[in-house]
């Protein structure tokens, strides 16, 4: 049996190698072919004219430039005609290589998914990897071979819109749901027709702009980048991510576009990553604002040079690479090296066979938001949402009854659930967004009489509607509100000073509740936001995100209880802005406060408790859930050992639920001081009413490994504190272990 199986792996193992050679020969073969003109376009990228992504396109000869084989990539090209449409002119070009059609579908193509943060919200890697294969279905049938995503960018702070595309605050939640995003975009193979590259981005460390303001500068330690921003970084080239992409920051002084650490020395060195580097958006031209090079031509050297593979939307290639290159300055090798990349990733999606392979509209027809499509959208986005109060058990509510008043802004405004990344397809209106009204239609009884008012908008000062709200919801047994922030206000370029909720919204609900009606609380938005006056005085609260083109009847489902809510926060809310940046695993100081209202000389605001509003990996459920028998395989271990760490989990409750069992760890005392805990494990389990189960987590050398001023990743002996929790800071069970020279 043995020697068939050995068999069967060195057969298997040597097809692969081969298929792989086969394509690196192929990529030589047609590089000797290549004039320098046709190298240096397979470089350049830019932007159809279906959507605009970015400050608004350079270059007006595209479609000739395609022809002549000058330009090898383009992005906002979507839908089976139109990529073909491109792609024939492609093979007008002397050589014929296809162009590479990229997008963004950052949470989904036509069915989308919650924005990414809501997504992490459910820490549900199963379902984030199904949101993510779905997208790149229904993408590839139309035509994209490339998504820019995962963003896999670590945020603290969520005055920066663009938390709303990541997974949160937590390197190791974030490196798991990196992982999980980009097997599911690539799927088994690249080459499959369902499978799209992925591309990690923004590398690296944008999500630690100061202040929160989008595009601004990085300023951390060599250590705080490899210890917090990288390491999702890491998992998406463990899970073999076909590309990556620069960020926009300059990282303690140099752009990442032009950083030959980040790109050549870490990602393509240490890392010996394969795949290519594509800029963001102009970013090769922005060095100049940057103030890092004074033209266009030596910014096209700087970013060849530190490993930015294409340039996006900046004419920098285009328009300075062959004089670099005839000048000597640039060397071919390096040259070569980059077209190689770009090359060899067209070769594995077999667009040298077929470029028309993906432009299919009989099968975009099929996969379009079809049923298993829309399904998975409303059950990922059921699993995303955080219920945050629940005091008077108003939830669920029951579908008999009999008259609910559904108001807010946000219940018949269907273009927000889609959040900002959204691509708006030309060729589809949005009705088949299910509105959180037409979710509530489709829900409830027909004896139920559902009544509507808009109360207020968004964003402005008007309380005109205030009184029809009030009259409304006084004809009511429940009112729901829902409100929030409109799809453009978290983003790209959507940083906030204040993350309030916008407009008179939340003196809608206090008027609301002078009518002493019972009334749940919806919050959409694509970041953690401030809303102390509603957190304090409202029993009931959930946050609903911006869920995805089912926002209706996902929404619908949890109200009324055919899915218990199980999502945990992935940030921290604070209480203001004046806490940010504030997040669950900071260091301890020498002079910690004790609790809330230590204001002692203690690191404290003396106008706030220290605490936030609502802490990283909290979310209440229908039910409750009791944990017990904590259990340890051993109390002391060597660098060489484990130990299993066992316990068990009730569902004390009356209905069936989900509970997110979070382990998290804190190294006593080290040589470099370790935060008060870490997130380093966790597990959502389905349990039924009254159901017992174990669960189990492993600690091993890796789990307490840290990395050191020198960059080395170490483990020191000590004491290290367990804890076991339903949120960082609702800890059920503790224990401890030491690990020994
Ligand atoms: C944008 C974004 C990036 C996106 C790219 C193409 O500026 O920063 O995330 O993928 O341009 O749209």
């Amino acid at each position: 049996m043995k020697k068939k199986l050995s068999i069967l792996f060195f057969t298997v193992f040597s097809f692969a190698f081969a298929q792989n050679n086969n394509i690196d020969q192929k990529v030589e073969n047609l590089l000797k072919q290549m004039t320098l003109e046709e190298k240096i376009g397979q470089l350049n990228q830019y932007t159809g004219d279906n959507t605009i992504t970015g400050p608004l396109t350079i270059n007006p000869n595209k479609k000739e430039e395609i022809k002549q084989g000058k330009i090898g990539s383009m992005l906002n090209v979507l839908g089976s005609e139109y990529t073909r449409q491109y792609q024939e002119l492609a093979m007008q070009s002397r050589l014929k290589i296809p162009l590479l059609f990229g997008l963004d579908v950052i949470h989904g193509y036509k069915t989308t998914f919650p924005i990414p943060l809501a997504e992490a919200a459910s820490w549900d890697l199963q379902a984030i990897e199904l949101s993510a294969r779905v997208a790149a279905r229904e993408a590839a049938s139309s035509g994209i071979h490339w998504t820019f995503a995962p963003m896999v960018d670590v945020s603290r702070d969520p005055r920066w819109g663009r938390v709303m595309e990541g997974a949160g605050e937590d390197t190791f939640l974030g490196s798991k749901i990196a992982y999980a995003r980009v097997k599911g975009f690539q799927g088994n193979k690249l080459g499959e027709l369902n499978s799209v590259l992925a591309c990690a981005k923004h590398f690296a460390a944008y999500g630690a702009a100061i202040g929160g303001r989008d595009y601004n500068s990085v300023d951390i330690s060599e250590r705080t980048l490899w210890e917090t921003y990288l390491p999702p970084f890491k998992a998406a080239v463990d899970a073999g991510a076909a590309t990556f992409m620069n960020s926009f920051n300059d990282i303690n002084g140099v752009p990442a576009t032009g950083n030959s650490h980040i790109q050549r020395d870490i990602l393509k060195g240490k890392w010996n990553f394969d795949g290519f580097v594509v800029s963001d958006w102009g970013s090769i031209g922005e060095m100049i604002a940057h103030g890092y090079v004074k033209d266009g031509k030596e910014a096209a050297f700087a970013a060849i040079m530190a490993g930015s593979d294409m340039d996006m939307e900046s004419n920098a290639y285009r328009n300075n690479l062959k004089q670099l290159v005839e000048e000597g300055k640039v060397p071919n090798s390096i040259l070569d090296d980059a077209v190689r990349r770009i090359l060899r990733k067209k070769f594995e999606l077999g667009l040298f066979d077929n470029p028309y392979r993906f432009s299919d509209s009989k099968r975009q027809q099929k996969e379009l938001n079809n049923s298993e499509n829309t399904k998975a959208a409303r059950e990922v986005a059921a699993k995303s949402i955080v219920l945050l109060k629940n005091e008077n058990k108003i939830l669920p509510l029951s579908k008999e009854t009999k008259t609910i008043a559904f108001i807010g802004p946000m219940v018949k405004f269907k273009r927000a659930n889609h959040g900002f990344w959204a691509i708006d397809l030309k060729d589809v209106d949005s009705t088949y967004i299910v509105s959180q009204w037409e979710g509530l239609q489709r829900k409830v009884s027909k004896n139920t009489k559902l009544l509507y008012a808009k109360g207020c908008g968004i964003n402005d000062s008007n309380k005109d509607g205030f009184k029809e709200a009030i009259d409304v919801a006084n004809q009511a047994d429940v009112v729901i509100v829902s409100i929030g922030e409109k799809h453009d206000m978290s983003g790209e370029a959507k940083s906030r000073s204040s993350i309030a909720i916008p407009g008179v919204q939340e003196e809608l609900i206090k008027e609301l509740q002078k009518t002493g009606k019972p009334i749940v609380i919806l919050i959409n938005a694509g970041r953690p936001l401030v809303f102390n006056w509603t957190a304090d005085n409202m029993p009931t609260i959930v946050y609903t995100w911006w869920l995805g083109s089912e926002a209706g009847n996902a929404i619908a489902d949890v109200l009324f209880g055919d899915y218990n809510p199980s999502g945990k926060l992935p940030m921290t809310f604070p209480r203001n802005e004046g806490q940010i940046p504030i997040y669950y695993n900071h260091y301890n100081t020498g002079r910690p406060a004790k609790d809330d209202n230590d204001k002692t000389y203690v690191s404290s605001y003396i106008d706030l408790p220290n605490s936030p509003k609502f802490p990283f990996g909290f979310g209440l459920s229908y039910t409750t859930f009791d944990y017990s028998d904590l259990k340890l395989s051993k109390n002391k271990i060597n660098r060489n050992e484990e130990i299993k760490v066992s316990l068990k989990i009730t569902n004390s409750g009356k209905i069936a639920g989900e509970e997110v069992v979070q382990l998290y760890l804190r190294d006593r005392v080290a040589s470099i001081v370790r935060p008060i805990k870490e997130l380093k494990g966790f597990n959502k389990i389905a349990l039924q009413a009254g159901e017992t189960k174990e669960i189990s987590f492993t600690i091993n050398n890796e789990t307490i490994s840290f990395y050191n001023n020198n960059i080395e990743l170490i483990s020191e002996a000590g004491e290290f504190d367990i804890m076991i929790g339903s949120s960082s800071e609702d800890i059920k069970l503790k224990s401890k272990f030491e690990l020994i020279d």
